[in-house]
């Protein structure tokens, strides 16, 4: 019986965390990769600035990186370096030289994504990037293959499982945002410099991939609509849990119409909606779909083999040639540069806390005579914090975000510490 099994030579740059994870999956899972592809992947070539005693030695190594984008032998390179230098030079060196690109790179795509297209386009080039957003979970999959019949109404995203992770230690152990933190990083859960985690780049990069595929059009990395979880109290927590929600770092992506909403920021969401009870390290993509209506994927994120099993699961989709050559799932032509929203248009209701002297006046008065007929209050609850002071905190009805805070400008003057975050009902 003659075996004509075809072979893909793949090149994998970087031997961090999730080029490892991508190492040992080919490895210790080639038989089930084989019978399901009758392919077999090959792994030609390896690149990392240290070499690594795991890579088998007769893998050749490129001192330099670039050198596996110019070699003939590979068919496939794996970029798993990260940033926007030496991974973006490889990545079009590889696309010009007529190679299949996989990578797991979000800020490059979320950030160059136009040029990345243009490029990609130009040269007739394949590059596919699952294992960018939320991990293990094919969401990237889904938007492009499985509701491709339908308008992307709204995504609701946790989308970074080291700040879920600190949110759910900060509500169970009743513990402030520092100490949680610093547990955070202890267990792994949190890098060194955890800014580009807590401060919501990395969410803010998931969400500007996702808004591309359902919106059909380019990338938008913008910071103004960015807010990350740094700034967010222990008693905020306590007192949302008091009124029935939890916090979450949530992308959020809405079709308005002639624009677009994406943003990342710090929400309180009800306890029992769905998204809510997503917790620790968990990724959680919740989608509304004009056809399907919603649609919830949870699980893991992060991690060498939970990512590296997406950016296999890309391999795999070139070692059986399905895929689509379109980066942003339509012909160039189609893509749009869509418009967002700035913050200030945001419709919807706010968390509001404040401090008052506990002779100030009566507080139910209180909470009439500062806001009146402006802003609607739908709950509201008081704690004593000193013997002199009161801390109030409430829910609004829905309000222009604009409005919102022209009242907050007239009344602060009269109120300490007053802060909000923002509402969000899924309904789901
Ligand atoms: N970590 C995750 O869970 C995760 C999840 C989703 C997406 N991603 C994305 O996956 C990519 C890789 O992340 P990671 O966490 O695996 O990073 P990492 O652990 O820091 O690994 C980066 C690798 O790149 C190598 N490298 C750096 N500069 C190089 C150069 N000039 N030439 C050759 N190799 C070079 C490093 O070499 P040395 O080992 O010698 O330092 C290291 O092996 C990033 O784009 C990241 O955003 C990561």
């Amino acid at each position: 019986m003659t075996n004509n099994k075809k072979t893909l030579k793949i090149a994998i740059a970087g031997l961090g965390t999730v080029g490892k994870g991508v190492y040992d999956i080919l490895h210790k899972d080639h038989n089930i990769i084989e019978k399901r592809t009758n392919v077999r992947i090959e792994v030609v070539g390896v690149s990392s600035r240290t070499k690594k005693d795991f890579v088998n030695q007769n893998i050749k190594f490129y001192d330099d990186v670039i050198e596996m984008a110019n070699d003939p032998q590979v068919d496939v390179v794996v970029e798993l370096i990260g940033g926007k230098t030496i991974a973006k030079q490889l990545i079009f060196k590889a696309i010009a030289n007529g190679k299949k690109v996989v990578t797991a790179n979000k800020a490059l795509i979320a950030e160059d994504g136009e040029e990345i297209a243009n490029f990609v386009d130009k040269h007739q080039g394949i590059l596919l990037y699952e294992a960018s957003v939320a991990g293990a979970n094919p969401i990237i999959k889904a938007f492009r293959e499985g509701f491709c019949a339908n308008d992307i109404k709204e995504v609701y995203g946790i989308l970074n499982g080291t700040c879920n992770f600190i949110l759910t230690k900060m509500r169970d152990e009743e513990k402030n945002y520092h100490e949680t933190l610093k547990q955070a990083q202890e267990l792994g859960y949190a890098e060194a410099d955890p800014s580009f985690d807590v401060e919501g780049i990395d969410t803010a990069h998931k969400i500007a991939i996702l808004s591309a595929l359902a919106n059909s059009s380019y990338p938008i990395f913008e910071p103004k609509n960015i807010t990350g979880i740094s700034k967010i109290s222990a008693d905020d927590i306590a007192i949302a849990n008091e009124l029935g929600y939890k916090i979450k770092l949530l992308a959020i992506y809405k079709n308005l119409g002639d624009k677009i909403q994406q943003s990342v920021y710090p929400a309180l969401l009800k306890n029992n909606e769905k998204i809510a009870q997503v917790d620790g390290s968990y990724n959680a993509i919740l989608t509304l779909g004009s056809n399907f209506e919603w649609n919830m994927m949870i699980g893991r994120g992060a991690g060498g083999l939970t990512t590296g099993s997406a950016v296999v699961a890309d391999i795999i989709d070139i070692a059986c040639q399905r895929f689509n050559k379109s980066i942003f799932n339509v012909d160039l032509s189609k893509l749009s540069h869509a418009k967002t929203i700035g913050l200030n248009e945001r419709y919807g209701k706010y968390f509001l806390k404040f401090i008052i002297n506990n002779e100030q006046s009566n507080q139910k008065n209180l909470i009439k005579e500062v806001f009146g007929e402006k802003i609607k209050i739908k709950q509201v609850t008081y704690k004593k914090t000193t013997q002199d002071q009161t801390l109030v905190a409430l829910i609004t009805e829905s309000i222009i975000e604009s409005d919102f805070e022209k009242v907050i400008a007239e009344v602060s003057q009269n109120l300490k510490g007053i802060n909000f975050i923002r509402v969000e009902e899924t309904k789901f």
